[in-house]
């Protein structure tokens, strides 16, 4: 059946309808991890990344943010649909695409590496992107002690340790985004705000 758009509201309502059509359910996210055998470890890692992405986005919401919850969970959620394959964000935001899924896709294909304009509104990407430097496996880390770690670690390889360096600036840009939005420090979100 085609809707009529004879309004701004008609227009914006189908602009709606489409947009919630390329974003998965939480079923069809559970069927898409299940059929490509994402592991338990990868799940609950995807899981503990959610949770930190969703508290952030909703704190950012409440503080007038707009971002999109759905694309911020699904987005979290199916962030390492991938794993183990090679480059496994391309990998899994190419299986996206072919769902049917090009915007969770969009946030899939950069949450290993992003490009942040500070001069662009916070984008549900970034949030995907900053929540996952904030897990490490199954552990919350500070995002200063994730990156240091990563950069002692790469200290005799000069290419892998300038791409830690490029990530860590662009992760401390999104915490300047958000910071300049809520008024306060990313990271002294209290811990009993969180159910883990
Ligand atoms: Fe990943």
């Amino acid at each position: 059946m085609q809707q009529d758009m004879d309004t701004p509201e008609d227009y914006l309502y189908l602009q709606s309808c489409h947009r919630r059509k390329s974003i998965p359910t939480l079923d069809q996210c559970r069927r898409i991890l299940f059929e490509n055998g994402v592991g338990e470890q990868v799940i609950e890692h995807c899981s503990m990344v959610t949770v930190i992405a969703m508290e952030m986005a909703s704190r950012l919401n409440k503080a007038g943010a707009e971002l999109d919850m759905d694309l911020i969970l699904t987005g979290a959620l199916m962030h390492d649909v991938a794993y183990g394959k090679p480059d496994h964000a391309q990998a899994g935001a190419r299986l996206l695409e072919s769902r049917g899924y090009p915007l969770l896709a969009e946030v899939v294909s950069v949450h290993t590496d992003i490009e942040v304009s500070e001069s662009h509104p916070l984008t549900e990407s970034e949030i995907v992107f900053l929540a996952g430097k904030m897990i490490k496996g199954r552990h919350i880390v500070s995002v200063k002690d994730r990156f240091a770690v990563e950069l002692e670690k790469y200290k005799n390889n000069p290419q892998a340790s300038t791409a830690v360096v490029k990530r860590w600036k662009q992760a401390e840009r999104i915490m300047l985004k958000i910071e300049k939005i809520t008024g306060g420090p990313v990271e002294s979100v209290p811990v009993s705000d969180f159910h883990l």
